[in-house]
């Protein structure tokens, strides 16, 4: 049987264009969701169709467990994001290797009770090593500018960060600022999925302009780019050694 993946797009990234798709609606104990898909390539959008909810109130769980229930194995994602590092330009996609969560209030576990087991994830290896590499290789192959390794500092939203908050989140060693990595990534690796983000920044930090001005036309051009590179990348490693994280 062929393997069933998943793109997850965030803000900007709404539909798979050029593929014949058809909608498919998952009934998940948390949920109903509503993705796009082929028979092997399932495309969620993760604020719901038509961008219809805030970051804070996506429903992670029924988003990941819908994917899971369609037999996903292995997730790439999509996130508009704030630069915080100079050195990460305005629309230069990041293939993401790390995070650090400052979300809270949100449902961001399927362990909810212990009978479900201890939920111990490692997440020493957040985001798989495998279709990381084959994003930068197909990127590549694009001649689509992109850069490997960036620190996720993942936020609540739905305000933007302080001066402050961006200078501390920097001195921890984060890159970019977004509001939706945690819980989706926390919750895929629950599942025993793998999974790889593809960050572009809109805007820079808090504090390094004057206000937080949002570029959105640097993305539409390398969108689609974008989208080749993450089903390309997914399709070319299929069958590849994509380990899920431990769960102790
Ligand atoms: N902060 C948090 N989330 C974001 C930003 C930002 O500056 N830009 C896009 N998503």
């Amino acid at each position: 049987m062929n393997e069933i993946t998943a793109i997850i797009g965030g803000t900007g990234i709404y539909a798979l264009s050029g593929m014949k798709l058809h909608s498919e609606t998952v009934l998940t104990p948390y949920g109903e969701v509503t993705v796009e898909r082929t028979d092997d390539l399932v495309f969620l959008h993760r604020h719901a169709p038509h961008h219809s909810v805030p970051p804070h109130k996506v429903n992670y769980r029924a988003n990941i467990k819908a994917l899971h229930m369609l037999g996903v194995k292995r997730i790439c994602a999509t996130f508009a994001v704030g630069s915080i590092n100079a050195h990460f330009e305005l629309a230069v996609p990041v293939i993401l290797s790390d995070f650090i969560d400052y979300s809270s209030g949100r449902e961001h576990s399927f362990f909810d009770t212990i009978d479900e087991g201890k939920g111990h994830v490692d997440v020493s290896v957040p985001f798989c090593p495998v279709l990381s590499q084959a994003l930068e290789d197909e990127a590549k192959k694009l001649n689509l500018e992109i850069r490997r390794g960036g620190v996720y500092a993942s936020t609540n939203g739905p305000r933007f960060e302080t001066p402050a908050e961006i200078r501390a989140y920097r001195k921890f060693g984060a890159d970019v600022v977004g509001m939706t990595l945690c819980p989706e990534l926390p919750l895929a690796l629950e599942l025993g999925m793998s999974y790889a983000g593809l960050a572009f920044s809109i805007n820079w930090g808090a504090g390094m302009t004057p206000s937080i001005e949002l570029v959105h036309g640097g993305v539409d051009k390398i969108k689609d780019d974008m989208l080749r590179t993450m089903i390309a990348a997914l399709q070319n490693t299929k069958n590849a050694n994509c380990t899920p994280a431990p769960i102790h």
